[in-house]
């Protein structure tokens, strides 16, 4: 069983309750807040059986290896390609991760940036704010029904992303590693000629070396002029350079974006424009869900130093 002779190492905080358990059940090291993250490191490396990681916190081989003891690493996020798998595994380290509990939160969150986009509600909550309202009417939006979305990645959370936008009598298409038996909607093998076939391009893929860039320079002029791409998937999945290119020339029409190649840093050019919508990496951020997540977190760590089999093991 659990006993506060162990130490976590905790890279990014859960909820302030799954926290208080943490401490109950571990000696909790949080590393963010220590003035000299390296020098702390040093000090507890002996120590540490487990980490809590989440999306913005890169556990590398060299942190991997420096944790002689490290036995489990419980991740506070669904993906994972912040985590190097090669190391975890070569050590015999168990990965775990959030799966499922944030699908419907982030697809929301993609339709949210689809809607905003389409109806520039952004911009239209800022012109009334600037009281513009009063001078003019708004100018007009565009609307999502009866246009096609081509989704990029058909998983658990592209899926529900679909099943929202058939409601709002959209035509789904999806680009995948292979086509879906068991999915009626149209299967685009190459996802430039998904592209051109879209007025959105939905990202819900998965991060990480296969899906790096994935969209370049050429999948975004094939989208064209009247195209917005929304990314709630990660943001080393677009050519960041060859985005802001695309839509400073017009070549596309807009973009939705939760996600960053360098987070927190956001591209300048991109706080400028009135036809992108910008949000922090927020796609899973609601209460309930955030708690459930933590809640994960706490049963793989208690399941794993129990000895009993993992509640979502990734490796
Ligand atoms: C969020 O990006 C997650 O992977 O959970």
């Amino acid at each position: 069983m659990p006993n506060n002779s162990r130490t976590v190492l905790v890279l990014h905080p859960l909820l302030a309750p799954e926290m208080a358990k943490l401490e109950m059940m571990f000696r909790v090291v949080r590393l963010y807040n220590e003035a000299d993250p390296e020098k702390a490191l040093q000090t507890i490396k002996n120590d540490v059986v487990a980490i809590v990681s989440n999306f913005a916190t890169p556990v590398r081989r060299g942190l991997i290896e420096a944790l002689p003891n490290l036995e489990i690493v419980a991740q506070y996020a669904v993906g994972y390609d912040n985590i190097d798998l090669e190391a975890a595994k070569e050590r015999g380290i168990a990965v775990t991760n959030t799966p499922d509990v944030l699908t419907d939160d982030t697809a929301d969150t993609a339709v949210s940036l689809l809607l905003a986009l389409s109806r520039r509600i952004c911009e239209a909550d800022m012109f009334v704010r600037v009281g513009k309202w009063s001078s003019g009417s708004f100018p007009l939006g565009t609307t999502p029904k009866g246009k096609t979305v081509g989704i990029v990645g058909l998983g658990r959370i592209g899926r529900a992303i679909a099943k929202r936008l058939v409601a709002f009598d959209m035509r789904v298409v999806y680009h995948g590693r292979k086509q879906k038996a068991e999915l009626a909607w149209p299967f685009y093998k190459d996802l430039e000629k998904m592209a051109a076939e879209s007025d959105y391009l939905v990202l819900a893929c998965s991060g990480g070396p296969e899906t790096h860039h994935i969209i370049n320079a050429k999948v975004l002029e094939a989208l064209g002029p009247k195209g917005y791409l929304i990314n709630i998937a990660r943001g080393s999945v677009v050519d960041e350079d060859a985005l802001v290119d695309a839509l400073v020339h017009k070549r596309i029409a807009g973009a939705g974006l939760d996600v960053y190649a360098r987070e927190p840093h956001v591209p300048d050019a991109l706080k400028t424009m009135d036809n992108v919508v910008l949000l922090p990496h927020i796609a899973s951020a609601t209460l309930e869900t955030r708690t459930i997540m933590g809640e994960i977190v706490l049963a793989n760590l208690e399941a794993h130093f129990s000895g009993k089999a993992l509640i979502t093991r990734v490796v």
